[in-house]
């Protein structure tokens, strides 16, 4: 491929990516633009496998790998779980770190192209920056892909003097990349370079481990972020465009969903990076009833058909799903208890929470799979003061989102985080298998309110004998 066609091509991939993420932006255009997305990142590696750069003798390499990397990609798209999305997804943000680190090295060692002077300097610039990104992004990623799959506990491990630490590690760094940019020999400046890729490392691993379960949304999408940098840093070392553009949208739009769920956890960005919200993803982290809200007492149990009964009764009602739908993969029996309700002339809404699950958009993607109107779903802005006025909120495996300590506990780990009020509605109906806590490991005093209702049992399980009861009923 001659180079202009490589750059044309490269500039109708960038077009592609810009077009794919504004598709993405909403339910309605998603499929298109993760259709752009496709096609702009097919065209990129053809442009690249087949461009000026990548010579014959190559290209059974590349091809190679590409049929392995496509094999386990092909695997694991068919096995993983949709719970499991989270997880695989910090796996192969690490992967994007490990892929700068292991070109910088490449990079640093490789003097087939001889730079001089300021184009030197630069060059090994981009080496020690990238090396840098990546190494923390590696490490990052790991531990929050232990942390999402419980493999890691969720409480925060706070070193003592844990900010000094940290500023010690990037005093070590900025000192050694002085030596690294002065290095008379390969073997000094690997030195430099291996001491600043430990400390990355360490770096990673120490900010994530001290971030506590609630607050990981926004670690998830700063991964995101970094892997964006560490993409274009390896851009940067290649000389490659095309990379550099595509790891900037990623980092840049990464760091939009990190503000946006900052914004939507009431938290400050610096102070989830500095570490310590959040607690123990197991127990609740204090005794129930501390602070001001409401005691720990007895809960009021209720049966699927009870529950058929008031959905059947309700003129409004408002859907609050969570991470226990996905669990119980019970999306489309929500769906057809939707239609039956809608059918008899009740209005059902479903209320999203930002951080619902565990992934940004993990709802949506769900109530589309199972094929729930657009226009019937709605963000926790846009319904939050229709509680009120709705005769059932009904609560499907979703516990930290819909958790009134938020707002009525200040010294509940999550407090501040706005929540879904559902314990406004006349009746709230929380399904859950147990009384376990949350993601975040706090208790819950919506359970034991006067005006809630617990269905306990499997979310599938228990819908599809609501809806079970509804079809009779309607029969
Ligand atoms: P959670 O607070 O984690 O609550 C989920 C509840 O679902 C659990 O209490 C569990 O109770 C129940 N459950 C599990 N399996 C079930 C099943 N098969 N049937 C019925 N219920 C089941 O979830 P949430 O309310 O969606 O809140 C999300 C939490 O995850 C927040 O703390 C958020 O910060 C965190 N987080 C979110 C993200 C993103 S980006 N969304 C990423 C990482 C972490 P039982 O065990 O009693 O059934």
């Amino acid at each position: 491929m001659s180079e202009g066609l490589s750059i044309v091509s490269y500039l109708g991939a960038t077009i592609l990516f810009i077009l794919c993420l504004g598709g993405l932006s909403d339910q309605e255009t998603a499929r298109r633009g993760n259709l752009y997305g496709i096609i702009g990142m097919t065209i990129a590696v053809l442009a690249t496998v087949f461009g000026p750069r990548v010579g014959t003798a190559g290209l059974p390499w590349i091809i190679g790998a590409m049929v392995v990397g496509g094999a386990i990609g092909l695997y694991a798209a068919r096995v993983v779980q949709m719970t499991q999305m989270p997880e695989l997804v910090a796996l192969m943000h690490s992967l994007v770190g490990l892929a700068a680190c292991l070109v910088g090295f490449a990079s640093y060692v490789d003097t087939s192209t001889p730079l001089t002077g300021a184009a030197k300097a630069i060059h090994e610039i981009e080496i020690y920056v990238g090396i840098l990104i990546g190494a923390v992004t590696f490490s990052g990623s790991l531990i929050a892909f232990g942390k999402l799959s419980a493999k890691i506990g969720g409480k925060p491990v706070l070193l003592p003097g844990r900010h000094l630490l940290n500023l010690a590690g990037l005093l070590i760094v900025i000192y050694f990349g002085r030596e690294f940019l002065h290095a008379m020999t390969v073997a000094q400046g690997m030195t430099a370079l291996i001491v600043m890729t430990v400390i990355s490392l360490a770096f990673g691993v120490h900010m994530v481990m001290a971030i506590g379960g609630a607050d990981m949304p926004v670690v998830v999408s700063m991964l995101n972020s970094y892997s964006g940098w560490a993409a274009a840093a390896t851009g940067f070392m290649l000389g490659n465009d095309l990379l550099i553009v595509t790891g900037a949208l990623v980092g840049s739009s990464g760091a939009i969903l990190s503000y946006i769920m900052c914004n939507a956890m009431n938290r400050n960005f610096i102070s989830v990076i500095a570490g310590g919200f959040g607690s123990d993803g197991s127990a609740p982290a204090k005794p129930a009833g501390g602070g001001s809200s409401e005691p720990a007492g007895e809960v009021t149990p209720v049966s699927a058909q009870e529950t058929a009964e008031l959905l059947r009764e309700a003129k409004n009602v408002i859907i609050v799903p969570g991470y226990g739908m996905a669990v119980a993969q019970a999306q489309h029996a929500v769906c057809e208890i939707t239609s039956l309700l809608r059918e008899k002339g009740v209005n059902v809404r479903f209320g999203i929470h930002p951080v619902a699950g565990r992934m940004p958009g993990h709802m949506n993607v769900l109530l589309a799979e199972a094929k729930v109107p657009y226009d019937i779903v709605f963000e926790m802005d846009e319904l939050n003061e229709d509680f009120p006025d709705t005769d059932v909120a009904m609560v499907i495996g979703a516990n930290d989102i819909v958790n009134p300590a938020a707002q009525e506990d200040p010294t509940s780990p999550i407090a501040g985080m706005p929540v879904l009020e559902v314990w406004k509605a006349k009746t709230s109906i929380v399904m859950k298998r147990s009384m376990a806590s949350g993601y975040a490991g706090v208790d819950n005093p919506l359970f034991y309110k006067e005006n809630n209702r617990m269905l306990f049992g499997d979310a599938k399980k228990m819908l599809d004998e609501v809806l079970g009861s509804l079809a009779k009923a309607a029969a």
